[in-house]
């Protein structure tokens, strides 16, 4: 059972990695979860600061935070408000602690919740890395809460049939392609 589900993070992960995640793909054998813990790269989550143009104005939430990387870096490179939620009390525990040490614990907030069950009312941009199938979850409570010109920027995964005002393709690094999607919403509520 362990080595089962040990193969099938992987499986996911790699998923991730590859950018290739069929739809229908459940993240794990925990139903709760909408995607492994895989870290967006440095140089992708700068572009998806820039894509999202993210101001000291804003206030940007990462659903499924992992290491906080995401939140750490919009409050340090443009001194956004952020709140990171992961459901790993493992994950909240290190970004919490990396928030300290890279002195944005004041800009910062880390709250081990269910992404399922946020409040992202207050946010200007929602940040995300999870699976095409998690962010069709998410969708409906995305557009219900948000207001309306919020942001929402994908690395890697689209929302099924809602289709992104801006998508940026880009060699990484390594020479990898990477992807990265940016809705704006506009008041209307998509189930
Ligand atoms: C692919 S990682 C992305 C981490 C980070 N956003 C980044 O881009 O570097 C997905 C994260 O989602 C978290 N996660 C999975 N299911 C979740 C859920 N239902 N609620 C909150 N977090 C969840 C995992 O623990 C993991 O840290």
């Amino acid at each position: 059972m362990i080595v089962r589900t040990t193969l099938l993070k992987t499986v996911l992960a790699v998923l991730l990695v590859t950018q290739s995640a069929p739809v229908f793909v459940n993240a794990s054998q925990d139903p709760a979860s909408l995607a492994p813990f895989v870290p967006t790269p440095y140089q992708v989550v700068d572009r998806m600061l820039e894509l999202a143009q993210i101001t000291e104005n804003d206030v940007v939430y990462d659903l499924g935070c992992g290491d906080g990387r995401i939140v750490i870096a919009a409050a340090e490179l443009y001194g956004a408000r952020g709140v990171g939620i992961d459901y790993d009390p493992e994950r909240i525990a290190e970004a919490r602690a990396n928030a300290q040490r890279r002195g944005v614990g004041d800009l910062v907030t880390f709250i081990e919740q269910d992404a399922m069950q946020a409040d992202v009312s207050d946010a200007t941009v929602v940040m995300l890395y999870l699976l095409s199938s998690s962010n069709i979850k998410l969708r409906p409570m995305l557009t219900k809460q948000l207001k309306p010109g919020s942001r929402i920027v994908s690395h890697a995964f689209r929302m099924g049939d809602w289709q992104p005002e801006v998508t940026q393709e880009f060699q990484d690094a390594r020479g990898g392609t990477r992807t990265i999607h940016l809705w704006r919403t506009d008041g209307k509520e998509r189930p």
